[in-house]
């Protein structure tokens, strides 16, 4: 959630730290604050407050060492005094992640006298740091470490060690960075794009130590540990859009993210898992969030084609429930960032019961992919709106081209949508011309208090992901349903006006889709028709009709959703909003 970063670079840290803050800001965007540490003069200076990270612009701080952070609260309201960095004595942390005995920790430092400055569970690390510190600097970070219980990444300063980083890693991620003139850590690897050229993940109990103008990874106890730098990716990189917002942009590229995804996806070698998608009897898939809706579309066209078994699990849940997993099964974890702190734990749960995961991700050395057997990369490019939209296409075609090769390792032959991915990004950029319509709809739809959107097979996944859209950036309550449920209760909303958006792009249902719009419209709802059959388009009694582009039907959830997408963002903006900052939101979801 939060984002952390460290900078060593000797002409001065400041302003470095400032870029990558302003690029993790879409991790948390509650308070922001930095620590620069000068060498010279042995001084700590801390600037932090409430608000983006823009509020601790100003004078520059000299210094060459420093820390920074992006906070998204978990424990303590976002305030001046919550924010990171923490201070005592010589040491100065910032941290990502929740420490879950952090108030016996707490109780014990006021015990032995301490003056706890702030609401959160991360100032108790920095304060059992100082409490074992007798002259070694890592010692002390290790051993305070050995206490914690939860999950962190965290970069300390210390003022007698001007030139020095200590950073650990346990369940929230962390990556190391080089370039020419400057070394990194950082919570995010996109973020790193563009300053390090080079970048090393860092596994679960390591510690990564920036001193003497070095980068060493080691144990706890100081022993280093060998580690390989790869080159980092520049197509990582977000440039800000120049008006709009970054949901906007992100929008209008998604032709292009479905064309090098495919590109990616023909070159990827399916082979490798061959065995495991022959021989499987059943499949699971795993996701949060928007990502676990694309799961869902996956398990539809699986169990049509393959009629084999996909077990949908959110990540959250399928942790706690002791699921049937076993060797043999096919473990598909669907996530965006590659970080989300469900998943990755819904991952290793998997990978312990002996399944054969397969992850398919938008990070390449995103911490669930370093933990997969096989990974799908997707290539969306950089997604900074917390509200997720071409990661969501590319998903999708990521899924079915991962459908079809099982299909094809069960059948010998690919299934007849297989031909037609290819002609994702063009009906893609056809589904713009939705978008004028798009506007007229929020504009008609600002005011309400709530709305359905209805679908029925595949299309009730799409419905679910129109209205987690609307939820999470324009907070109008929205439910996503199955067209054939209203009767069982949910119709007892309907009342004069209310907006029910039916998706209706299976021929073969449409006029089903139609009888449940006639019976709410009935009821006073003012209705709204998606499809791409214009036949049923001018014989429907829908309010609002808004005909798709057309492709072929197993596929249309790839099209279908991008007028939702461009909806949820014009409604957001009607009623006032930032697209690229929902409240109570962030963009990685890193704790549980
Ligand atoms: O990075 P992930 O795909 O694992 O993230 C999962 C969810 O947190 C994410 O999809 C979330 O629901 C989005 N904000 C939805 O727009």
């Amino acid at each position: 959630m939060c984002g952390i970063i460290g900078c060593f670079k000797k002409e001065g840290c400041y302003d470095t730290l400032l870029t990558l803050l302003h690029r993790l800001e879409y991790r948390g965007y509650d308070s922001a604050g930095i620590a620069v540490l000068s060498s010279g003069r042995k001084t700590l200076t801390v600037r932090k407050r409430k608000g983006g990270v823009s509020g601790i612009e100003g004078r520059r701080i000299a210094g060459e060492t420093g820390i920074g952070h992006t906070r998204w609260a978990t424990h303590g309201a976002p305030s001046d005094r919550n924010a990171h960095p923490h201070v005592c004595g010589k040491f100065a942390l910032v941290h990502n992640g929740i420490i879950e005995n952090y108030l016996s920790l707490k109780e014990e430092l006021v015990r032995g006298g301490a003056e706890v400055a702030s609401d959160t569970d991360s100032e108790v690390i920095v304060r059992l740091i100082e409490k074992v510190y007798t002259g070694d600097f890592f010692a002390a970070v290790a051993a305070a470490c050995k206490r914690l219980q939860g999950s962190y990444a965290i970069a300390v300063l210390c003022k007698d060690a001007p030139g020095e980083i200590v950073c650990a890693k346990y369940k929230s991620p962390l990556v190391a960075g080089a370039s020419d003139d400057a070394l990194y850590v950082c919570s995010d690897i996109p973020a790193l794009c563009g300053e390090a050229e080079y970048i090393c993940t860092a596994n679960d109990g390591e510690f990564i130590r920036i001193k003497d103008s070095k980068i060493v990874f080691c144990d706890e106890d100081g022993a280093e540990i060998s580690k390989v730098f790869e080159r980092v990716s520049p197509v990582l990189r977000a440039e800000k859009p120049q008006q709009g917002s970054f949901m906007e942009q992100e929008i209008r590229e998604i032709p292009r993210a479905l064309a090098e995804t495919y590109v990616g996806l023909k070159g990827l070698d399916f082979a490798v898992c061959a065995r495991e998608l022959r021989q499987t009897k059943r499949l699971f898939a795993v996701a949060c969030g928007t990502a676990y809706h694309a799961a869902l579309a996956f398990k539809d066209a699986v169990e049509r084609d393959s009629k084999i078994p996909v077990l949908c699990h959110t990540a959250s849940e399928f942790r706690y429930r002791k699921p049937l997993v076993c060797q043999g099964d096919v473990v598909v974890a669907v996530s965006q960032s590659g970080e989300t702190a469900d998943t990755l734990e819904a991952v290793r749960l998997a990978k312990n019961c002996g399944a054969y995961v397969i992850a398919v991700t938008n990070i390449e050395h995103s911490s669930i992919t370093g933990l997969a057997d096989f990974s799908i990369v997707m290539r969306a490019g950089p997604e900074i709106a917390v509200a997720a939209t071409k990661s969501y296409n590319c998903q999708l075609l990521c899924l079915y081209y991962l459908a079809a090769q099982l299909y094809f390792y069960k059948n010998a032959q690919m299934p007849a949508y297989y031909s037609q991915l290819c002609l994702l990004p063009e009906a893609a950029r056809a589904a713009f011309d939705t978008f004028i319509p798009m506007r007229i709809l929020a504009e008609k739809c600002k005011s309400a208090r709530g709305m359905y959107f209805l679908g029925r097979d595949r299309d009730v996944r799409t419905a679910a992901e129109g209205a987690l859209k609307v939820k999470e950036i324009a907070y109008v309550f929205a439910e996503g349903y199955a067209a054939g449920e209203l009767k069982h209760g949910t119709i007892a909303l309907i009342e004069e006006g209310f907006p029910v958006i039916m998706i209706a792009t299976n021929s073969a249902l449409t006029g089903k889709c139609e009888n449940a719009l006639e019976e709410v419209r009935a009821r006073g709802a003012y209705t709204v028709l998606f499809t791409q059959d214009e036949g049923a388009m001018s014989k429907s009694c829908a309010d609002f009709k808004c005909l798709l582009p057309s492709v072929c039907e197993e596929l249309m959830p790839v099209i279908s959703v991008i007028p939702l997408q461009y909806f949820a963002c014009r409604m957001c903006i009607e009623r006032g909003y930032d697209p690229d900052k929902p409240r109570n939101l962030a963009k990685s979801v890193t704790v549980e």
